[in-house]
């Protein structure tokens, strides 16, 4: 049986014309900064996120990880949403790398305003962790790949500010945000100090995340990658493919969310509901018992993730196409939930 495998948008894999370019890519020891390739990909993201410098590392939890020991110190107070990948999803890497304290408040589908931020700030007090960082993530996977509103991150910025605490980005899927709200990268990133993306999920290419900032903390972040273990040689061969991708999977994102929306309104079955309005490329869906309902699709010939208890996530990614997204209706449609 031929499986579609709507499990994440991270299970693309390299096409020719992306094979073709990693082959053919100028490579040096990045270690010492001579890789043309990261190089160029370094400064083009710079660039188009609209921040003075980048660096490129091995995975999305490193360049979150990096960034927040770079902002911050041991011993620090650092808020997140209750969902955020740092938190929830990093091995714990906040506490164990960089010595921090995590205060995870509880958003609206993902999404924490000022006002939701402000009360758990600790206060000047040598009782306390000082509060030094905000994490935002955009688009928000456990939220279903929410947009944050941009006039939400800028108050966030503003207050931020004021109180001397920066701002990081988890933006692994801003790319889905800036396609489907339009806004651009720049834009998205201007109100933080640094952000990150991967171009290892919804753009394809095999490995790799940028982190952009300003550059004395990019220049810490450099160190700090090297502390976690991402110094790397002739990593050109991989950011070959992240330049390949910029330049022929970005546009294409509209397809992944025009497919996400197909599955959220050709839904059609009592036994399970849509949990999120469809933003981007995420789906995820409720149900009683999600290893039924995923057993059920896997026989279909369809495979999703288990997201918390009664939810089930799908992603559409480059290599699934409108029929197969039919398909993958029709296998949810069938479903009939046995209640004992
Ligand atoms: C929002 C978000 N941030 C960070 C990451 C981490 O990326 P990686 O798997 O490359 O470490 C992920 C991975 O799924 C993610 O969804």
């Amino acid at each position: 049986m031929e499986f579609m495998d709507l499990r994440s948008d991270t299970i693309t894999q390299p096409d020719e014309g992306m094979r073709r370019a990693m082959a053919e890519a100028p490579v040096g020891d990045d270690v010492f900064g001579d890789d043309p390739t990261v190089n160029l990909l370094q400064e083009r993201m710079a660039d188009l996120l609209g921040k003075e410098a980048a660096l490129y590392l091995p995975s999305g939890t490193m360049a979150n990880q990096t960034a927040l020991r770079s902002l911050t110190h041991r011993g620090d107070q650092v808020i997140c949403e209750d969902g955020a990948h740092v938190y929830r999803y990093e091995a714990g890497a906040p506490a164990a790398l960089s010595g921090l304290l995590l205060t995870t408040i509880e958003g609206r589908g993902g999404v924490l305003t000022w006002d939701d931020i402000e009360p758990h700030l600790n206060p000047d007090d040598i009782h306390f962790a000082p509060p030094s960082l905000i994490c935002i993530e955009n688009t928000h996977n456990r939220a279903g790949g929410r947009i944050q509103p941009q006039d939400v991150v800028r108050e966030i910025s503003r207050h931020a500010r004021t109180r001397g605490m920066a701002i990081h980005l988890d933006g692994a899927r801003l790319w889905n945000a800036h396609v489907a709200g339009g806004l651009a990268l720049s834009e998205l990133a201007a109100p933080v100090d640094t952000v990150s993306l991967c171009f290892s999920k919804a753009l394809g290419a095999p490995v790799g995340s940028i982190l952009a900032g300003p550059r004395k903390v990019i220049v810490r972040a450099h160190r700090a990658r090297k502390l976690f273990g991402g110094g790397w040689r002739q990593a050109g061969i991989l950011a070959a493919a992240c330049l390949y991708a910029l330049d022929h999977n970005l546009p294409r994102l509209a397809d992944d969310h025009r497919r996400a929306k197909r599955l959220a309104e050709g839904l059609d079955n009592s036994a399970v509901t849509l949990d999120h309005a469809v933003e981007t490329n995420i789906v995820i869906y409720r149900t009683t018992d999600e290893q039924q309902l995923l057993d059920h699709l896997c026989d279909k010939g369809v495979l999703g993730v288990p997201f918390g208890p009664g939810r089930v996530r799908l992603m559409p990614h480059l290599m699934v196409d409108d029929d197969q997204i039919e398909r993958v209706l029709d296998a949810l449609n069938s479903y009939v939930e046995e209640t004992a």
